[in-house]
């Protein structure tokens, strides 16, 4: 890899400003002469008063993009820099991850090239040791079982078998078993495997049994000798029963001290909630085909039945609507020199990326395969900056440029609710999507429409005055219910986040929003008679930082979200009685506006991932941080 040619370090002095200042230092390492260029940064801390900038010109600003021209006249000479200072900040930085992500320079030949950024420091810092976010934890039975089951009464053995292998298995019971095995194998490539097909002799039965009294994700292990019986009434407990004896020999082989395999006893198992979700944001990083398969698999390795996916937001609408091929053209390709601007980390490169529908297909049918639904989301009205750049015919062509922003900074973003097309479009795209996904529900996201949205547009006026609708939030309600006629028409259920509530919302019948501000929310949409999923940020929320150092990466705004709080948060806490057959189960979100790489993604992912599934299957009584702990560290990663 060649080395950095310019490299651009940044502090923040806390006192520099109202919401304190960044300093900026440019270095030249590129061995020659520099002038005549304007550098790019993108930045979660956005500058708000271009004014504030002292020794720079601040040019312009797109939500994280900020672009920035040096003192006229100014050269670094080789090894020489330029240090700017920003203040006018929207809000303070808190973590080293609140810095510049990414940055390029544009040369005056137009040229874009890159420059190497450094984590933000925070000045006047002291050295601070990072925190023990795990404890080495405590076992009281040393089995590997993550999440922890229902009931366990079960004895250890001095030794566990080299293998368990089907007897008198069927065919959709061997079906079953190779599925384990090639998911076992997926996840922990160089590990022994847990299964064979055929009979060993070193290893141990394993024979079936059908018990219709079970429900269908229960399942029940009966150990002895020389034989494991599985008991299941459908495929979903038959998967979770082998993955249960998959983690327990895998976790006894690989942790020999540590852990061991039963020789006696039952479990007798079945989850706490039938939502056990994780949601993915693919908008604002792309993931590969095989990445979100992969995800996938570690959410079956938990038990986790739903994997909501992220599709659109106004960084990129990434699933591909063959009615308009611009959406996965020009809707997600970022880029110095594109109607969509670099952000979040991109840097003099274009970036793009998006899921074709034999993609969707393909993670569809492997998702299935090991009984994880696929809850698609294309996030509607708000964050639709990339569709509404892809698609411009869908604005209102008279409303002023800039009339609202979104809350992360984007202009005018919202599909407009007066605009006819917008109805058109998103009937071809509900078209497509339930031909590509079985789900019972579709997420149309609803969330974080700014208070203000469309007032500047004299189409909504009209469709306003006509139909006696006052404010943003009504305009919404007026939208959403049509929405959730299309889905009704295409027999399918809506999902989407609390704001949906908003301004009069729509029918609660076949309605499932989800809690993601603050868990109080989840009780008073219950109140009116939604159905709930609580994803609170507070807790829930994977991309926010999980100690409070300034060392610390990730998102602040939800709080400060240790290990041990997503493990121990109890959504059912509040409820009241008569309302918790509305809460339906909880969810993990990674959103990914932070997550720049794979190592970023496991740190923050883990393992809080793991925690909130022992949080959806495990009864409250039986959850106990230091055994979890214990055996979170055999956890698989991306
Ligand atoms: C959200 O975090 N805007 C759902």
């Amino acid at each position: 890899m060649k080395p950095a040619d310019y490299r651009l370090e940044s502090s923040w002095n806390p006192g520099g400003g109202p919401h304190g200042a960044f300093t900026f230092t440019l270095f030249n390492l590129s061995g020659a002469a520099l002038s005549g260029f304007k550098l790019v940064y993108t930045s979660l801390t956005r500058v708000i008063d271009a004014t504030a900038c002292a020794n720079a010109t601040f040019l312009r600003r797109n939500a994280n993009f900020h672009e920035f021209e040096p003192p006229a006249g100014l050269t670094l000479a080789a090894g020489e820099s330029w240090t700017f200072t920003v203040a006018g900040l929207h809000r303070p930085a808190r973590h080293c991850t609140d810095g510049a992500k990414s940055a390029y320079l544009t040369l005056s030949s137009g040229k874009h090239v890159p420059v190497a950024v450094s984590d933000l420091l925070l000045e006047g810092r002291v050295s601070e040791p990072p925190p023990v976010l795990l404890p080495e934890g405590r076992l009281d039975l040393p089995f590997a079982l993550q999440p922890w089951p229902a009931e366990i009464d079960a004895k250890p053995g001095d030794s566990f078998p080299v293998i368990l292998y089907p007897e008198g298995a069927s065919a959709d019971e061997l079906s079953a078993i190779s599925t384990c095995i090639s998911l076992t194998r997926r996840l922990f490539e160089s590990d022994h495997s847990v299964f064979n097909l055929v009979t060993s002799p070193q290893g141990r039965a394993l024979t079936f049994n059908k018990d219709a009294s079970l429900d269908a994700e229960a399942y029940r292990l009966t150990f002895s000798a020389d034989r494991v019986t599985l008991s299941y009434s459908s495929s979903a407990g038959r998967q979770y029963g082998l993955t249960s004896l998959a983690q327990m020999l895998n976790g006894a082989r690989v942790s020999q001290g540590k852990f061991r395999f039963p020789v006696s006893g039952t479990i007798s198992d079945h989850p706490r909630y039938s939502w056990r979700g994780c949601h993915l944001d693919v908008s604002r990083q792309f993931y590969p085909v095989d990445d979100v398969k992969r995800l996938i698999d570690i959410l079956a390795w938990f038990k986790f039945n739903i994997f909501h996916w992220h599709l659109t937001d106004d960084e990129a609408w990434r699933l591909e609507i063959k009615a308009y091929p611009q959406l996965t053209t020009t809707g997600v390709l970022r880029g110095p020199d594109e109607p969509l601007l670099p952000q979040l980390g991109n840097g003099a490169e274009p970036v793009d990326g998006f899921y074709s529908q034999d993609d969707v297909r393909d993670i569809v049918a492997h998702a299935s395969s090991l009984h994880v639904e696929v809850v698609p989301e294309i996030d509607i009205p708000g964050h639709n900056a990339a569709t509404l750049v892809a698609l411009p015919e869908l604005t209102d062509g008279q409303e002023a440029p800039e009339s609202y922003h979104s809350v992360q900074g984007y202009p005018n973003n919202a599909l407009n609710p007066a605009v006819p097309l917008t109805y058109e479009f998103l009937e071809k795209v509900f078209d497509e999507m339930v031909e590509l996904f079985p789900s019972s529900y579709i997420h149309i996201g609803g969330d974080e429409v700014a208070n203000g949205s469309w007032l500047a547009s004299p189409l909504a006026r009209k469709l306003m005055a006509e139909e006696g609708i006052s404010g943003t939030f009504g305009l919404q309600s007026y939208f959403l219910k049509q929405v959730k006629t299309m889905l009704d028409k295409r027999g399918r259920k809506l999902a989407g986040w609390n704001e949906v509530a908003h301004g009069g919302g729509v029918a609660a019948k076949d309605s499932l929003l989800m809690a993601w501000e603050n868990p109080q929310v989840g009780i008073e949409l219950a109140e009116q008679g939604y159905d709930v999923v609580m994803t609170p940020g507070q807790a829930y929320y994977l991309d926010m930082v999980q100690a409070e150092a300034f060392q610390e990466p990730g998102a602040s705004w939800a709080g400060t979200v240790p290990p041990a709080h997503s493990y121990a948060y109890e959504a059912a806490g509040e409820f009241p009685e008569e309302l918790k057959h509305k809460l339906k189960g909880v969810q993990a979100c990674i959103w990914s506006e932070h997550f720049l790489s794979r190592g970023y993604f496991n740190r923050l992912v883990f393992p809080r991932l793991p925690a909130i599934a022992e949080a959806a299957w495990t009864p409250k009584a039986s959850k106990d941080w230091d055994r979890f702990a214990a055996i979170v560290t055999l956890s698989p990663k991306l």
